[in-house]
């Protein structure tokens, strides 16, 4: 989940500020290795150009405190053997006001694969190493916890899954992960994901007649919110067709967790200050909007589940009429506070709408800048769909477009660093001493940019990974490729989440084809996820091939 941002790593920015970096140098596609290219050795590429980006303003995150908890909390008897970053109170200010991964990776050129950083109030230890982010996500629980993450999101998510730590976290997490199961995913592809991504496609054909630039993000943002809202509470939010407040609400919510991660004075936790600072009544508004939608929704239900005396009969269950999970909760008749259905409901709308929408806006920009990439992805749908719709089966067979989808989450992991907080005092593998209460932060856009870890690390090469293996994921790359965390932490939607943007872009690229609108800045930012800082606008027309207008 993007916020992942907020679930799971809570990137610290104070102010949107957009970053140069790839409009000039955009990644491209090319030759065809047909294995997972892991590089072991060290590779001296120089740094990337600095990006630019703006001052931030955030008065709770001046420079001089920075530099102050810095000098207090580093000087002291460090036998840690990490290095610290030196970072100039300009970088830290950057990282504070911009993009976080940015510097992030700039210091991982420069510190190597683990390093310090104090970042306003906090410090951080910096991983872009596989094995030692292996560790700490595989240790969560015994000797690594959320952490931060749940302190800065708590407002939103209250007791949800997505933050609770210990036993609650268990038993919750225990109680949802079974609606997710394999019939249910298959009704979903067909009846949600599939309807869903056809309705889009009937838009876009509107603006295919007309030839409007359409900002695919938006699109995108759109069409997850209303898959989000079909597949876990059958409500239909129709965002496509009109404005939905809840896209506001959720993106608003997401940042105010952010900021609050750097506010050097939690002065949030103070109530009566809730109420008067305009950022504070901003983002209640927006919690309160997202609370009371999703406890209406779970409310008829729930009508519905006692009038019918509704229980589960067998382990797959799907209810024909609403294959959504609440519906599978509500009817599993599990003992639950009315309180904690909601936050765990909400987590789930909160953490797959955003992230499966950024996945497809970057996939979709990453095609567009490799026409050879392009052009394979839609003659494999052509051979595999004959003009159908894409089934379960059918996605097994979809294996270069999944491809195309695994190495767009490799070069824009949401969210790009996860977090953690130390419980006890560790050694991490390459014996780096860390204390209890250390926060951790994981780097997945360093480990996935790392020319020690991937070959042409920077370049868009789909075929990187084995048409003909498995697809990638933490465990079949040693925890190179982290995409959806990893260890009991790990996201619960990623089977679901692939499903979802496989269908989506084969039914696109079944019916539309799409260009770049020339002399944009497609830029950089972060909420929850890897944004665009201007939107992502496209051309697209209509197909003519024989299959695809059957
Ligand atoms: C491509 C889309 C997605 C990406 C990239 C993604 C990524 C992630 C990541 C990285 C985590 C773990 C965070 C950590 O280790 O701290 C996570 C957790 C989670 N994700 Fe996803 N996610 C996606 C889609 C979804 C979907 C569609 C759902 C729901 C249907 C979902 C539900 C969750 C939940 C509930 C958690 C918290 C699990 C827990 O803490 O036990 N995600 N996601």
């Amino acid at each position: 989940m993007p916020f992942s941002l907020t679930l799971s790593s809570v990137s610290l920015l104070a102010n949107p500020t957009t970053h140069y970096l790839r409009t000039k140098n955009p990644p491209h596609s090319s030759s065809s290795s047909s294995c997972i290219n892991i590089r072991c050795s060290i590779d001296n590429k120089p740094p990337p150009p600095r990006s630019s980006s703006t001052k931030p303003t955030s008065w709770v995150s001046p420079n001089w405190l920075t530099s102050l908890t810095k000098s207090i909390t580093l000087a002291q008897n460090d036998d840690s053997n990490i290095p610290i970053a030196n970072s100039k109170l300009d970088d830290v200010s950057e990282l504070l006001g911009g993009a976080l991964f940015l510097p992030l990776y700039r210091w991982m050129n420069e510190y190597g694969p683990i390093y310090r950083l104090a970042a306003g109030p906090r410090n951080f230890v910096v991983v872009s190493d596989p094995a030692v982010a292996k560790h700490v996500l595989r240790n969560y629980g015994s000797k690594y916890a959320k952490g931060l993450v749940a302190e800065v999101s708590e407002f939103l998510f209250g007791s949800g899954f997505a933050i609770a730590e210990g036993p609650l976290w268990t038993a919750r997490r225990r109680a949802v992960v079974p609606s997710l199961h394999k019939t249910y995913l298959s009704v979903i592809v067909e009846r949600v994901f599939c309807r869903c991504a056809e309705r889009l496609v009937e838009k876009l054909r509107a603006d295919a007649v007309t030839g409007a630039a359409v900002n695919m993000e938006e699109k995108f943002s759109q069409l997850t919110l209303d898959v989000i809202g079909m597949a876990v509470f059958n409500y239909n939010f129709d965002s496509l067709t009109a404005d939905s407040p809840i896209i506001d609400a959720v993106y608003t919510a997401l940042k105010e967790a952010e900021l609050r991660s750097t506010d050097l004075l939690p002065y949030w936790k103070i109530e009566a200050l809730c109420k008067v600072v305009p950022r504070q009544i901003k983002a209640e508004r927006a919690v309160t909007l997202i609370r009371k939608t999703v406890e209406e929704l779970i409310a008829k239900c729930k009508e519905i589940v006692e009038a019918e005396g509704e229980r589960i009969t067998e382990e797959e269950y799907v209810n024909d009429s609403d294959p959504s999970i609440l519906r599978f909760l509500l009817a599993s008749r599990e003992e639950v506070s009315g309180a904690q259905l909601r936050d765990d409901l909400l987590s789930m709308l909160v953490a797959g709408h955003e992230t499966t929408g950024s996945v497809l806006t970057w996939t979709a920009y990453l095609l567009s800048k490799s026409p050879s990439s392009l052009r394979n992805a839609q003659e494999e749908v052509d051979r595999v769909l004959q003009g159908r719709a894409p089934t379960v089966e059918d996605v097994k067979n979809l294996r270069f477009l999944t491809r195309c989808i695994n190495e767009s989450m490799r070069l824009y992991p949401h969210p790009p660093v996860l977090l953690r907080r130390a419980q006890v005092a560790d050694v991490l593998p390459g014996n780096y001493k860390v204390n209890a209460g250390q926060d951790i932060m994981i780097s997945v856009y360093n480990i996935h940019h790392s020319p020690q870890v991937w070959e042409r690390a920077e370049d868009f090469v789909p075929e990187r990974f084995d048409l003909e293996g498995p697809v990638p994921n933490e465990t079949n790359t040693d925890f190179r490729f982290i995409p959806f965390s990893g260890g009991p932490r790990k996201c619960v939607g990623d089977q679901f989440a692939l499903l979802e943007a496989i269908v989506a872009l084969a039914i696109i690229l079944q019916h539309l084809t799409f260009e770049l609108i020339p002399d944009q800045n497609i830029s950089m930012t972060t909420g929850a996820t890897i944004h665009t800082a201007n939107g992502l606008y496209m051309k697209v027309s209509q197909r003519q091939t024989a299959s695809a207008v059957a």
